[in-house]
C-alpha cells in the first residue's frame, strides 16, 4: 500500500471535519483505483451504453507508470473518488472525474477535486488554455466552480439513435447528389480530411470547444486520435465514410464511427464543406453509418452535439436521435 495511503489511516480526524482527503493520484497503484473504476464502468455503461473498460484499463496502467497527473480523494485508506488531466502542449485537458455515487458527500467531493484541478491547472507555468468535458455529469453539476474561475460553459448533448427493435426508426435511404460519391474512410484522407475539418469548423462555436479544429496541424492531430488510437471508443472502418466531388476529385466531407460497446456506434466527427451544406450530403452520410451499423447487428449510434449547434441538432432530431444526456463543456482561456 502506498507510503500516502497509510498517513491517512495512522490520522486522527475530529469528528466535524471530513474524513476524505484529496491527494495526489501518483501516491498509488492501480489495485487501489481498480475498485472504484469497476464502480465506473458500470455507471458508463448504465447512462450511455457505453463499455469504459478499454479506457479504464488504459488509466490504470497510467497509474501504475505514476505518469497520471490528477487527485485521489481518499477516506480511510480506500479511494472513494478520482480526476486527471493531461497536458497537450500549452493547453491542459481534464480526462476523468467520478466519485462513487453511492455516497450521499458525492458532489460535495466532486467539487473539491474540481477545485483542485483548475488551481493546478491555471497556476502551471506555460498552460494557456484548459478545456474539459465530462459526460457523465449532467449540466449544471459541476458549473459553479468552473465558472466562478473564469471558465466558459458550453451545453451539450448525448444523443443516440436506435438502429433495431421496436424504438428503430427507419433509416432513410441514401441519396446523394449525382456529383458525389462515397467511400470508406482509407489511409490516403489525413490531409485532405484535416483540411475539411478545418474549414467546417472555421468560426463555428465547436471551435471554441476544441481548439485542435482551427488549424490543419490540429485537426490532423485530432484525425489521429480518433483513427489510430482507442481513446474514443476503437475506430471502425467499416461504418467511417469520405465524400467526394466527383469531377473535382476533392475531399468535401466524412463521417467517423467508432464502436464504444460490442454493439453500439458513436459518431466522433460528421462534416462538410460549408458550400456542399443544404443538399442532403450530411443526412445521407449519417444514413450510410446507420446502414453499415445495422447490417452488422449494431442496436444503438450515439453522438454528442452542442446545443447551440442548431442545424445539426435538427438533422439528429429529425433522423430519430433522442436525448440520452445533457452535460457541460467548460473551457479557459488564460
Ligand atoms: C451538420 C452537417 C454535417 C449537416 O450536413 P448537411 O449536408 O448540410 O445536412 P443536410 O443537407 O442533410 O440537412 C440539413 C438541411 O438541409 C436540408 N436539405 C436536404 N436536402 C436539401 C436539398 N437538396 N436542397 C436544400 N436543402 C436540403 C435538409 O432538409 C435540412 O434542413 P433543416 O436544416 O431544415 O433540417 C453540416 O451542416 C456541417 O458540416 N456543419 C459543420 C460541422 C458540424 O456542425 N458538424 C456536426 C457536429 S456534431
Amino acid at each position: 500500500m502506498a507510503a500516502a495511503h497509510r498517513a491517512v489511516d495512522n490520522y486522527r480526524r475530529p469528528p466535524w471535519l471530513s474524513t476524505v482527503e484529496i491527494l495526489d493520484l501518483r501516491h498509488f497503484s492501480s489495485d487501489d483505483l481498480r475498485p472504484l473504476l469497476d464502480r465506473e464502468v458500470e455507471v458508463w455503461g448504465g447512462l450511455l451504453a457505453w463499455d469504459y473498460r478499454g479506457s479504464a484499463d488504459m488509466i490504470l496502467r497510467y497509474v501504475d507508470a505514476k505518469i497520471l497527473p490528477g487527485y485521489a480523494a481518499v477516506e480511510r485508506g480506500s479511494i472513494v473518488g478520482y480526476s486527471f488531466f493531461v497536458y497537450e502542449g500549452s493547453k491542459g485537458v481534464v480526462g476523468d472525474l467520478f466519485v462513487s455515487p453511492r455516497r450521499p458527500d458525492a458532489r460535495a467531493i466532486e467539487l473539491q477535486m474540481v477545485e483542485h484541478i483548475i488551481a493546478t491547472l491555471q497556476q502551471s507555468p506555460g498552460i494557456l488554455r484548459v478545456e474539459a468535458q465530462l459526460l457523465t455529469h449532467q449540466a449544471g453539476e459541476l458549473a459553479v466552480n468552473f465558472v466562478s474561475a473564469g471558465f466558459h460553459r458550453y451545453r451539450r448533448l448525448f444523443l443516440a439513435l436506435h438502429l433495431r427493435g421496436a424504438d428503430a426508426p427507419p433509416i432513410p435511404p441514401v441519396g446523394m447528389p449525382r456529383d458525389i460519391l462515397v467511400r470508406r474512410w482509407s489511409e490516403q484522407d489525413y490531409q485532405p480530411a484535416a483540411g475539411v475539418i478545418t474549414a467546417a469548423y472555421r468560426a463555428h462555436i465547436d471551435s471554441e470547444i476544441n481548439d485542435q479544429y482551427r488549424t490543419n496541424a490540429g485537426s490532423n492531430r485530432f484525425l489521429n486520435n480518433i483513427v489510430r488510437f482507442p481513446g474514443c471508443g476503437v475506430f471502425d472502418l467499416d461504418s467511417s465514410f469520405v465524400a467526394i466531388h466527383r469531377p473535382s476529385n476533392t475531399l468535401i466531407g466524412l463521417i467517423l464511427c467508432s464502436r464504444v460497446k460490442d454493439d453500439v456506434g458513436h459518431v466522433t466527427q460528421v462534416c462538410l464543406m460549408p458550400e456542399y451544406r443544404g443538399q442532403g450530403i450530411g443526412e445521407s452520410l449519417i444514413a450510410t453509418t446507420c446502414h453499415s451499423l445495422r447490417n452488422r447487428n449494431f442496436s444503438l449510434l450515439s453522438l454528442t452535439v452542442t446545443e447551440a449547434n442548431q442545424r445539426a441538432v435538427d438533422l439528429y432530431r429529425r433522423l430519430g436521435f433522442v436525448e440520452l444526456r445533457v452535460f457541460d463543456a467548460f473551457v479557459w482561456e488564460g
